[in-house]
């Protein structure tokens, strides 16, 4: 159970919140999954009230609910919750007022229990926790104390390692480690949390998921879209930042980790952590051999044509920014050392898709080498996340009749033909999670930092080199060659979801 409490969403009038977060909330309400008493407030700068915020997130739900049509009485009930506070984020007195409102609620649990939802520009959050603790609403929870104060920050966390120090260090001024919820939504996604549930509820695989039978690992992250009216913000990150970073160490963590001594948020996060310390660290001579940039030119897409990146809005004509990365990344532990882990995510890819393929080594090529021309294709198993979630295990057949050929067969468990199409978004339960107190979804101070010190070397080493013509690829393709080139080293190739 939830207890009750005060949410607060600094952002309010941005896009995050009406596509997102007001959907979410409202879904929970209508699955009775909100506490038996809470308030939202909305904090913003422009004007509003509380009616006209009412209204615009009506239109979001409308628009992005996934369960459709709207029932307007239960949207009236839970809109009774809804409350905009208009300020500048830079003001302390609009602070101030802020702090007011949320202590004028008779029932102490609304008053005391507070979730500060960061949804702005990356650079406030920073201003957001000192000026909360100024006005005196956020507090050191201390064991004793029965209320509480949390802070939700979305993502980027920090710009490179040591702008995530900074920003740490900042909120951790203010409130425990514990009090902080970093996101990273593709946490809160189903099947990113089945990854764990799968590896360590089967025996069958978890007693081959090491160096003895895995040959290697490629995640796949591939975006259709290309970077749109999001230039000016691409030209500062590059994919590496936006993709790798978070969501894609990510899934490489619990693809990988060991297992936790329990279900609690600090064992899992321990192995986490403890994954993402173990990759080797790369050299700037590593880079060079093991980190491939792409970047898309004018190409087409499902029939469409689409711009190159350095024609896009707010990009520069001769702008080096990477959109597509592609790394090798190996794993100095005891399970996995020798195994290498292929990282790929792009966009203007052909399709969207998310995937952990799992390939392991091949048999040896003796029993059917006089009797097939081509090499037999190993044993994979892939974990599909998005689209059409499923997992897919992939073995040799013999096909039917008289001679002994051979070819690749898949067993596919699909979760929608299973379990019917329940697929909560990602921030329903991300926020359910964060009024819960339960941190296992979120990401924690040592993971962030860590996941940036293998950015930031790989950054280091691009730095000041020119992308080379092997690192361009048309819009539509799946990367550069370059890409090709970094699997053929080791005889691998890209396995396309
Ligand atoms: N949109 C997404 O799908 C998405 C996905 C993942 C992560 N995120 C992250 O979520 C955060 C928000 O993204 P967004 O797309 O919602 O951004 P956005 O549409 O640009 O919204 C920014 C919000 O910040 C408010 N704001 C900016 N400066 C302010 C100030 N000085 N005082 C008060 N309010 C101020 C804006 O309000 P006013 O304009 O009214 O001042 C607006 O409500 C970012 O960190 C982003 O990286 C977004």
């Amino acid at each position: 159970m939830v207890q009750p409490c005060t949410l607060v969403i600094f952002g309010a009038s941005g896009d995050l919140t009406a596509r997102k977060l007001i959907p979410a909330l409202h879904q929970l309400y209508l699955e009775g999954q909100m506490p038996a008493r809470f308030r939202i407030f909305g904090f913003a700068r422009r004007e509003k009230t509380d009616a006209s915020w009412r209204a615009e997130m009506q239109e979001a739900v409308a628009k992005f609910s996934r369960t459709k049509p709207m029932d307007a009485a239960r949207w009236a009930a839970f809109a009774d919750n809804l409350y905009y506070q208009c300020g500048d984020l830079g003001d302390p007195a609009a602070y101030q007022s802020l702090a007011t409102r949320l202590r004028s609620a008779d029932d102490p649990d609304l008053r005391d229990n507070l979730v500060f939802y960061m949804a702005t520009s990356p650079s406030q959050f920073g201003g957001i926790a000192d000026n909360l603790h100024a006005a005196g609403v956020l507090r050191r929870k201390e064991d004793a104390d029965t209320a509480w104060q949390r802070v939700v920050v979305e993502k980027p966390f920090g710009h490179d390692g040591a702008s995530a120090r900074t920003l740490n260090n900042q909120i951790t001024q203010h409130v425990r480690e514990r009090q902080v919820f970093r996101i990273d939504h593709y946490l809160g996604k189903e099947t990113v949390q089945n990854i764990m549930m799968f590896r360590f509820s089967n025996s069958i695989f978890e007693r081959l998921w090491n160096r003895e039978s895995v040959d290697h690992v490629q995640i796949t992250v591939s975006e259709e879209i290309g970077v749109g009216g999001r230039g000016g913000y691409y030209e500062e990150a590059g994919a590496l930042r936006d993709m790798v970073q978070n969501h894609l160490l990510q899934i490489l963590s619990l693809v990988a980790m060991e297992p936790p001594v329990s279900l609690q948020a600090e064992s899992i996060r321990n192995e986490k952590v403890k994954l993402l310390q173990s990759i080797r660290p790369l050299s700037a001579e590593d880079v060079r051999r093991q980190a491939v940039r792409g970047q898309y030119f004018a190409g087409a897409l499902n029939g469409e044509n689409r711009l190159g990146y350095r024609q896009e809005e707010k990009v520069g004509p001769s702008s080096n920014v990477e959109t597509f990365v592609a790394l090798k990344l190996f794993i100095d532990n005891w399970r996995w050392s020798g195994v290498p882990f292929y990282l790929r995510t792009g966009k203007n890819l052909p399709l969207r898709a998310s995937e952990v393929r799992v390939q392991f080594r091949p048999t040896p090529n003796v029993l059917f080498a006089a009797r097939t021309a081509d090499p037999l294709q190993p044993n994979a198993l892939t974990l599909r996340l998005q689209p059409d979630e499923g997992i897919s295990l992939f073995f040799n057949g013999k096909v039917p009749g008289n001679s002994a050929q051979l070819r690749p067969v898949r067993m596919h468990f699909d979760y929608d033909a299973e379990f019917g199409a329940y697929t909560p978004e990602a921030y329903e339960r991300l926020l359910l999670e964060a009024m819960a107190g339960d941190a296992t979804l979120f990401i924690r101070r040592d993971e962030v930092e860590a996941a940036w010190q293998i950015v930031d070397s790989i950054r280091a080493g691009w730095s000041g080199t020119p992308l080379s013509n092997r690192e361009f690829y048309a819009a539509g393709t799946w990367g550069p060659v370059a890409a090709e080139d970094l699997l053929a080293q080791a005889g691998h190739q890209w396995h396309n979801p």
